[in-house]
């Protein structure tokens, strides 16, 4: 059976080991969207990690949702990501870049010429969101029409495009956690009555479009796409999440990404569901392809997922935020650093690159 700490390969990337850092927000971007100054130490530090994540990166003006998140979608973010990436590659690891639209989560004050945020259907998310003044809830939505629904898409093709130019080794589309893609795949928020509404089918379609749309681009083992199945957050839900998800996983098999990246908990600290182990299995089962397991892993829980074949890979979240050399630390049970919340987001190097490797052994 594999380990944890052994190598996996995706297409024609291999990976060194399984243990992936999870796509976090940090919010030291430019008020551009150009990466901050010290995201290249950032990501080469983390760069033994078996593939990284970014954080989730905006496709277009209309899909930022928070202060200081980065772009894809300018040839100033694409040159401002380029030195991230060679940064990471020097450091002999890879970097995916997180493909993000956020829908309905976002405020006036965050769109250009203040706009409403666009979703499936207009209803307002019971969330918050932080602006320039710090949280505040986010604004009322308005639904998408068919043409603005295809020129998303199109924005989609284009920020996966711009990550190849950007030197990028994949994409992983964000379709969890209730941003835009999530929006339309669940039942509570999307209620439109035309083919991208009703049945899970319909709700599916924009996903697959999308999937389609970063295809026309990139290798098919180069995209993963990351699903939060039974996420509260952001005022998600479904009626049937059995049946949505089990339509999602087909709809993804005919095309065959390189993984699908399941955060398998809800990351809403208000309302913490039970884990649902009969639930993943059925779901990892009906997925044909490699499955990365993220929510609450540690060593010892990840290093079984993948010797019981329960996961392919997993990716930790705050554990690699905290901990550099994560896969060394993990992999000999060394003491890990505890997470600073305080420092996740915004704010400058403090709680971002300062936290220190393992002292070296014989040392
Ligand atoms: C956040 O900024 O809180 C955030 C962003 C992306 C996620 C989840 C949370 O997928």
């Amino acid at each position: 059976m594999p380990s944890l700490y052994e190598s996996v390969r995706i297409g024609s990337l291999t990976l060194p080991n399984r243990v992936f850092m999870a796509p976090l927000t940090r919010n030291r971007a430019m008020p551009s969207g150009v990466p901050g100054p010290w995201a290249s130490t950032y990501y080469s530090q983390r760069a033994s990690a078996g593939l990284i994540v970014t954080e989730a990166t905006q496709i277009s003006p209309m899909g930022k949702g928070y202060i200081n998140t980065p772009g894809i979608h300018s040839q100033e973010q694409i040159a401002g990501w380029k030195p991230v990436v060679d940064a990471v590659h020097r450091s002999g690891g890879r970097i995916f870049l997180q493909l993000w639209h956020v829908g309905r989560i976002s405020h006036n004050s965050l769109l250009p010429r203040n706009a409403s945020p666009v979703a499936p259907s207009a209803i307002r998310a019971r969330a918050q969101t932080v602006v320039e003044t710090g949280f505040v809830d986010v604004s009322e939505p308005r639904a998408l029409s068919l043409a603005e629904i295809q020129s998303t898409i199109e924005d989609y093709g284009r920020g996966a495009a711009n990550a190849k130019a950007a030197g990028f080794d994949g994409v992983e589309i964000h379709a969890a956690n209730g941003y835009l893609i999530d929006q339309f795949l669940r039942s509570k928020s999307n209620v439109r009555a035309d083919a991208y509404g009703g049945s899970a089918a319909h709700r599916a379609r924009f996903l697959g479009e999308v999937v389609e749309a970063v295809l026309g681009v990139w290798e098919r083992t180069r995209v993963g796409v990351r699903i939060s199945p039974v996420g509260t957050f952001n005022d998600m839900g479904d009626g049937n999440p059995e049946e949505t998800f089990a339509c999602v996983v087909d709809v993804l098999n005919g095309y065959q990404p390189g993984y699908l990246h399941v955060v398998e908990d809800t990351i809403d600290p208000a309302s913490p569901v039970e884990h649902k182990a009969d639930f993943f299995r059925r779901l990892r089962s009906a997925w044909k392809g490699i499955y990365v397991a993220n929510g609450g892993y540690d060593a010892e829980r990840g290093e079984r997922a993948v010797s019981e074949g329960s996961a392919d890979a997993v990716a930790y979240g705050r554990l690699f935020l905290a901990n550099p050399d994560l896969p060394t630390r993990l992999s000999r049970r060394g003491p890990l650093n505890v997470p600073d919340t305080a420092s996740f987001y915004g704010g400058d190097e403090r709680g971002y690159t300062d936290y220190p490797e393992l002292a070296r052994s014989g040392t």
